[in-house]
């Protein structure tokens, strides 16, 4: 029989978690979401700057098992379930310089927030959507997952690669029983971090934040479509393939990068 999607308000009745939800693409998602009537929960270490009350907002360290386990279990506590899991946080922190200068306490960091954070929380929830037949997870990884940049991302790049294979793996596994597991991989995000960021080299580098804008697209090699991503389109990917309309898709990974991976 053919389904009848009701467009406006597809989520309703569903629990939405999405980490690093406070901020740039995350907090895209949770209005994305919010406005398709889900009941979503967000995640940072630190309370939102513009406090949202439909957003529920739990505080947590997710490069730690503990901020992990507590996030579970708060979650289930209120709502007895969860639908929808956006394993959004994710980041590069290491500096500049090559392997070299990248330590093990450099390496771990980035894998646990990139790649473990990710992996404890879909532990913590699956069992309740296997038990449900039903459920989404979304993997946020990144372009560098396939095009790494060595001089200060190798330990994210990596971890991405790993984040975007163990996403293939857990689908093979639970999709036959009913939760659909999927990879976005975004190329570079205009998110109000990175707009700071175009300004500070701007002013470092005395030009405007236009020409720092087109340095950092040089660097990845151009962007076909001639600009970064807004937040919201990325947002948009992920409302769409939550959705009962994407109910046939699971196991792969999309790609939202305005063309800048330049190989098919
Ligand atoms: N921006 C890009 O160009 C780009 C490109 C490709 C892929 N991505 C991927 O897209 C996702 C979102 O990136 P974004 O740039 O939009 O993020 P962002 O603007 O830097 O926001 C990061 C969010 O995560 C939270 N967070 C950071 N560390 C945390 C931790 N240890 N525990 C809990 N929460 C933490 C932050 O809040 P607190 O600081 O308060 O904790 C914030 O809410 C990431 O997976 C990233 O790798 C981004």
């Amino acid at each position: 029989m053919e389904q009848v999607f009701n467009f406006n308000k597809e989520l309703s009745g569903k629990i939405a978690l999405v980490t690093g939800g406070t901020k740039g693409t995350g907090k895209a998602i949770a209005e994305r979401l919010l406005n398709a009537g889900a009941t979503v929960i967000i995640t940072a270490r630190n309370t939102p700057e513009t406090a949202n009350d439909e957003l529920h907002f739990i505080s947590a360290d997710l490069s730690t098992s503990t901020g992990t386990e507590k996030v579970v279990e708060e979650v289930l506590a209120k709502y007895g379930r969860l639908d929808i899991l956006i394993n959004n946080l994710g980041g590069s922190e290491t500096k500049g310089g090559g392997f070299s200068v990248l330590t093990d306490e450099a390496w771990e960091h980035s894998i646990q927030t990139n790649l473990l954070a990710p992996v404890r929380l879909d532990r913590g929830f699956l069992p309740k959507m296997l038990e449900q037949k039903s459920g989404v997870i979304i993997h946020i990884a990144s372009i560098q997952g396939k095009l790494p940049l060595y001089d200060s991302t190798l330990p994210y790049a990596a971890a991405k690669a790993g984040l975007i294979n163990y996403s293939k793996g857990l689908s093979n596994e639970v999709s036959p029983k009913g939760v659909r597991v999927l990879t976005v991989s975004p190329g570079w995000i205009m998110t109000t971090s990175a707009e700071k960021m175009m300004e500070r080299i701007a002013e470092s580098s005395n030009t405007t934040k236009e020409q720092a804008t087109q340095s950092v697209m040089d660097a990845l090699g151009g962007i076909p479509i001639g600009r970064p991503a807004q937040p919201k389109e990325v947002a948009e990917l992920i409302g769409f393939l939550v959705s009962p309309k994407a109910n046939y898709l699971t196991g792969t990974t999309f790609v939202i990068d305005g063309g800048t991976i330049p190989t098919i």
